[in-house]
């Protein structure tokens, strides 16, 4: 049955910036589909709080509070993960901070500090992933041996003002997608990102707490309103389970149809 494959019952998952957010909402999306999930932020009281959203839905939850700045902290937390909920199925890579900054004013530390976080260690908790992805013992029934899914976002796609720095993080994020995606084929991974059009969470309050930027941003929208955590859902749970088997390097947009718009002339 087709539903039956969109099922994650006994796999484990990574959710990086799973404390809030969409992060949180991919993470609720992959428990209430099945899946145990440990997650990762700076912040261990919010980890807490959203660990007990995930066991309130029957499944368990771990929390690891680490600085995905620190390359060595994002390859340890997978680590942790795959050790403590005895596996390792899905990663979910959504933890990103934001800078709002004229290009021309971007010092190298904020350029470093951006990179560290957005991109690089994106990165090496793929590639940490992968490894226990493969050290796992393969199912006879199922090929896959695990799933990739990293956050993109409409600056990947289109140039937006003041944002350069994480516009080319992002820019990272979805060609690494599909760079891996090409090497770990063969192997049994997938790897396949979620651009997200515009949702309002803390990353983006500065222009949702403008009403008028807020309206004038809703009105860009085809389907009419911005995002909501709920609305990745569907693609995640899509992306981690069997029913995605035959799909990799991709990206899915949840943009309430942003990236059609032409020039609106
Ligand atoms: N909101 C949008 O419109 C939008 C659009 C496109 C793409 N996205 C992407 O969606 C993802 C989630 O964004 P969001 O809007 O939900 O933002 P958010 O509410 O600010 O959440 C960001 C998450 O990342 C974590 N995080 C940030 N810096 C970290 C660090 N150094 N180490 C570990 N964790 C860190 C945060 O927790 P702590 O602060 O506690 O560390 C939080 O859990 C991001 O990849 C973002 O680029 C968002």
């Amino acid at each position: 049955m087709v539903l039956e494959l969109m099922r994650l019952d006994g796999m484990a998952a990574l959710v990086t910036g799973g404390s809030q957010g969409l992060g949180l909402g991919m993470a609720l999306a992959l428990a209430e589909a099945g899946a145990d999930v440990a997650l990762v932020a700076r912040s261990e009281d919010r980890l807490r709080e959203a660990a007990t959203k995930i066991e309130a839905l029957g499944r368990r939850s771990v929390v690891l509070p680490a600085d995905l700045g620190d390359v060595e902290a994002a390859v340890r937390v997978v680590d942790e993960a795959a050790e403590a909920l005895g596996r390792l199925d899905i990663l979910v890579t959504a933890a990103a901070l934001q800078l709002r900054k004229p290009a021309l004013e971007v010092t190298p530390t904020e350029w470093d500090r951006l990179v560290d976080v957005n991109l690089r260690s994106v990165y090496f908790t793929c590639q940490q992933a992968a490894r226990h992805m493969l050290a796992r013992e393969q199912s006879h029934d199922r090929r896959i041996r695990g799933k990739i899914i990293n956050v993109s976002s409409l600056t990947a796609a289109a140039a937006w003002p003041n944002v350069s720095v994480y516009g080319a993080t992002k820019g990272g994020v979805t060609q690494l997608t599909k760079a891996l995606a090409l090497e770990w084929a063969s192997l049994g991974i997938c790897v396949n990102a979620i651009g997200p059009g515009t949702f309002h969470t803390e990353l983006t309050d500065a222009l949702y707490s403008d009403p008028e930027r807020a309206a004038k941003i809703t009105s860009r929208i085809p389907l009419g309103r911005p995002g909501v955590a709920g609305d990745l859902a569907g693609a995640t749970v899509f992306l981690a389970s069997p029913a995605s088997d035959y799909i990799t390097g991709q990206v899915i947009w949840v943009d309430g149809g942003w990236l059609l718009v032409g020039t609106g002339l």
